[in-house]
C-alpha cells in the first residue's frame, strides 16, 4: 500500500468542525461569487484538503460552517457524506466574528464531546500526519495543537517555549515574535471548549480569539503542542500568490508520484469507511475520467 494517505486507526469519538466562513477578500475578485473553499488547488476543491485530514484523523461526524450566501453551495457539493462512510451537517456563521466563535455556532453538534476544528483554508502534507493526527484524536482530556516553523510568525498565533521546551505563552500576530513557530489552523478540544468560548470577549478585532480559547487550556496546564518538523507541508491559500503555491505543491507530488494528496473517496476506503463496492461505484460516477481511474487503481492495488 502507498504511504499517502496511510490508514492509521479505527473511528474516533472527536467531533469535526471545517470552519469555511470568511469572505475571501483577499481573493477578490474570485470571491465575488464562490467561496474561496470551493476554488480549486490544483484538481480538486480547496475543501477536500481540510475534510481529509479530518477523515484521516479517523473523524466521522462533521460540521461544516460556512458563510449564509455559499451555505447551498457546499451543500450540494458535498451532500450528507454518506458516499464516503461519513456525516455531513451545516450551519452558518453570519459574520465572521472569530473561529471560536464556531464552537458557540456549534454547542448543540458537539453535545458535550471531544471536537476538532480545522480552518477550510489549511492544507496539510506530510509522512506520518495520519498517525500524529490519531494520537491527538484519542485523548480525552486537554487540548492539542501544532506548532510549525515559518519565517513570517507575526502573521500568525505564535507559540513560544521556555528552556526545558514546555510551552511558555502564545500570542496571536505578536509585533516582535520570540519564536519562529506558528500554530496551525487544526485543533484538538475537549469537552470544555465550549465552555472556555462562552467565557471570551472579543478581540482588538472585534474577534472571538482561537489563541484565547489556547490560553485558557495553557492556563489549565492541559495544552499539548505537538511540533509539525522538517518535511512537513502546512500551506494555507488566502491569496493569489499562496492559493498558486498550494496548486504548484500539489501538482509537483501528484505528478511524481502518481498519488494524489487530499482525494477523499481514496482516504475513506483506505481508512475502511467505504467498502470496494461503494469505491467501484463512484468511480463509475466520475465516468471516463482520469480521477475514475485513479479510483479503480487504489481499489486494484488493495485487491
Ligand atoms: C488564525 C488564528 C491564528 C492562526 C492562523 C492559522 O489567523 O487567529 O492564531 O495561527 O489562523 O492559519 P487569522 O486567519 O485569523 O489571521
Amino acid at each position: 500500500m502507498p504511504e499517502n494517505p496511510q490508514p492509521a486507526s479505527s473511528d474516533s469519538n472527536y467531533k469535526g468542525i471545517i470552519l469555511a466562513g470568511g469572505a475571501g477578500r483577499r481573493l477578490l475578485p474570485l470571491t465575488h461569487g464562490v467561496s474561496k473553499q470551493l476554488m480549486p488547488v490544483y484538481d480538486k476543491p480547496m475543501i477536500h484538503y481540510p475534510l481529509s485530514t479530518l477523515m484521516l484523523a479517523g473523524i466521522r461526524d462533521i460540521l461544516v460552517i460556512t458563510t449564509p450566501r455559499d451555505q447551498a453551495a457546499f451543500e450540494s457539493f458535498l451532500g450528507d457524506g454518506s458516499q464516503w462512510g461519513i456525516s455531513l451537517k451545516y450551519a452558518v456563521q453570519q459574520e465572521p466574528k472569530g473561529i471560536a466563535q464556531a464552537f458557540l455556532i456549534a454547542e448543540n453538534f458537539i453535545a458535550g464531546d471531544p471536537v476538532s476544528l480545522i480552518l477550510g483554508d489549511n492544507i496539510f502534507y506530510a509522512e506520518g500526519l495520519a498517525e500524529k493526527l490519531t494520537v491527538a484524536a484519542k485523548r480525552t482530556q486537554g487540548a492539542t495543537i501544532f506548532g510549525y516553523y515559518v519565517t513570517d510568525p507575526e502573521r500568525y498565533g505564535v507559540v513560544s517555549f521556555d528552556a526545558s521546551g514546555n510551552v511558555s505563552d502564545i500570542v496571536e500576530k505578536p509585533e516582535k515574535p520570540v519564536s519562529h513557530y506558528a500554530v496551525t489552523g487544526l485543533y484538538f478540544y475537549d469537552h470544555q471548549v465550549v465552555e472556555i468560548a462562552r467565557a471570551l470577549s472579543p478581540s482588538a478585532r472585534g474577534e472571538l480569539e482561537i489563541t484565547d480559547v489556547n490560553r485558557a487550556y495553557l492556563e489549565r496546564d492541559q495544552l499539548a503542542v505537538e511540533i509539525l518538523g522538517r518535511g512537513t507541508a502546512w500551506l494555507d491559500t488566502g491569496t493569489h500568490d499562496s492559493l498558486l503555491d498550494a496548486a504548484i505543491f500539489v501538482r509537483v507530488i501528484e505528478k511524481r508520484q502518481g498519488l494524489k494528496i487530499a482525494c477523499p473517496e481514496e482516504v475513506a476506503y483506505r481508512m475502511g469507511f467505504i467498502t470496494d463496492e461503494a469505491l467501484e461505484q463512484l468511480a463509475a460516477d466520475f465516468g471516463d475520467s482520469g480521477y475514475a481511474r485513479y479510483l479503480m487503481a487504489a481499489l486494484r492495488e488493495e485487491r
